[in-house]
């Protein structure tokens, strides 16, 4: 397979890496083309584009068979969402109408679910997100499936979780520099997937996967914030985060959703198993990691 992964990062990456391992030819494409000698070196042709100019993807080297669209927004905004999610998807549905691929995945997110009342959510469930980022990403699932739908592309979404592994996981790294907070009694619910599994995923939604579905990308377990934390206390000897001041809470719950999102879906009809069922496994394989490092300075609990 000729395969382009636009948003050649974090997941991208080592996505690449595996596809060139299993022997397909494989095209990475940042803006620029800073990290193209990582690209190389794991066998990936790099590509100098931006998805949010046309001009750009017209220069790419169609066809390919496969597509797999993980960009990400780096600053977060409302307007970069727009540019890099909506109009950048709108860009890549009109420049592949000339040459189909046999797949495209784009990875999204479960912040499309808005739900704020710890309520388990499949893919059915109501996508109405009350921030405007979210939103946005609702619009772009709805391209995709539109043209699905019409048969112009043979679109696949995944609603990806919070993505932790090597050097990642946003509460984890907040808790190592003791910067965590529990917010409220720490009732919210996170849901996770590792990075090798998400790559796992796409995989199997490129094999797999039928056009105009969405798949929840998550493990077998939403955990609770109180949880999370008295497990990685327990884990690593380390005492647990304080409870956020009332303010910080009244400052962070704004567009906080709290969910638990369901895999089913995906395990039943991609079959996918994963390597990390559970954040346990996943945290513990890291953690192993930092140790062999050296890189885990725990300090003892104040007495
Ligand atoms: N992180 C999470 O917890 C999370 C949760 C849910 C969903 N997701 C989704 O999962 C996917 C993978 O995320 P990730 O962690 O791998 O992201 P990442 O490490 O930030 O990688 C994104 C890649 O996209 C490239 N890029 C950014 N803007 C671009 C543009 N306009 N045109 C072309 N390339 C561009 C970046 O390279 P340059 O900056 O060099 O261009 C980077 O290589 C993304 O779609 C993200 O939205 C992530």
């Amino acid at each position: 397979m000729r395969v382009l992964i636009i948003g050649c990062g974090y997941v991208g990456l080592p996505l690449g890496a595996t596809l060139v391992r299993a022997g397909h030819e494989v095209f990475g494409v940042r803006r620029s083309c800073a990290g193209a000698d990582q690209l190389a070196a794991a066998g990936i042709q790099p590509f100098a584009a931006d998805i949010t100019k046309p001009a750009d993807l017209a220069r790419l080297p169609t066809p390919f068979d496969w597509v797999v669209n993980c960009v990400s927004s780096t600053k977060g905004g409302v307007e970069e969402y727009r540019e890099v999610y909506l109009e950048g998807t709108r860009h890549l549905i009109e420049w592949l109408a000339a040459c189909p691929p046999k797949k495209l995945v784009y990875t999204g997110s479960t912040s499309v679910y808005g739900q704020i009342d710890g309520a388990a959510v499949k893919e059915t469930s109501p996508t109405e997100p009350a921030s405007d980022t979210s939103k946005i990403l609702v619009e772009t699932e709805k391209l995709l499936l539109d043209a699905a739908a019409q048969k112009r592309l043979l679109a696949v979404v995944l609603r990806v979780a919070g993505i932790y592994g090597e050097e990642r996981g946003h509460l984890f790294q907040q808790y190592l520099r003791d910067e965590a907070r529990i917010t409220g009694k720490g009732e919210r619910i996170i849901n996770m997937i590792h990075r090798d599994d998400l790559v796992g995923v796409i995989l199997a939604a490129l094999k797999n996967g039928r056009a105009g579905e969405v798949y929840n990308a998550v493990d077998d377990e939403p955990v609770t914030q109180l949880h999370f934390f008295r497990w990685l206390a327990e884990t690593l000897g380390k005492w647990m985060p304080p409870f956020a001041t009332d303010a910080e809470d009244a400052q962070r719950k704004r567009g906080l959703t709290n969910k638990k999102v369901l895999n089913r879906k995906l395990k039943m009809e991609l079959g996918y198993q994963f390597k990390y069922p559970t954040f346990r496994q996943g945290y513990t394989d890291e953690i192993r990691r930092l140790e062999d490092a050296g890189l885990l300075n725990i300090q003892p609990e104040p007495r």
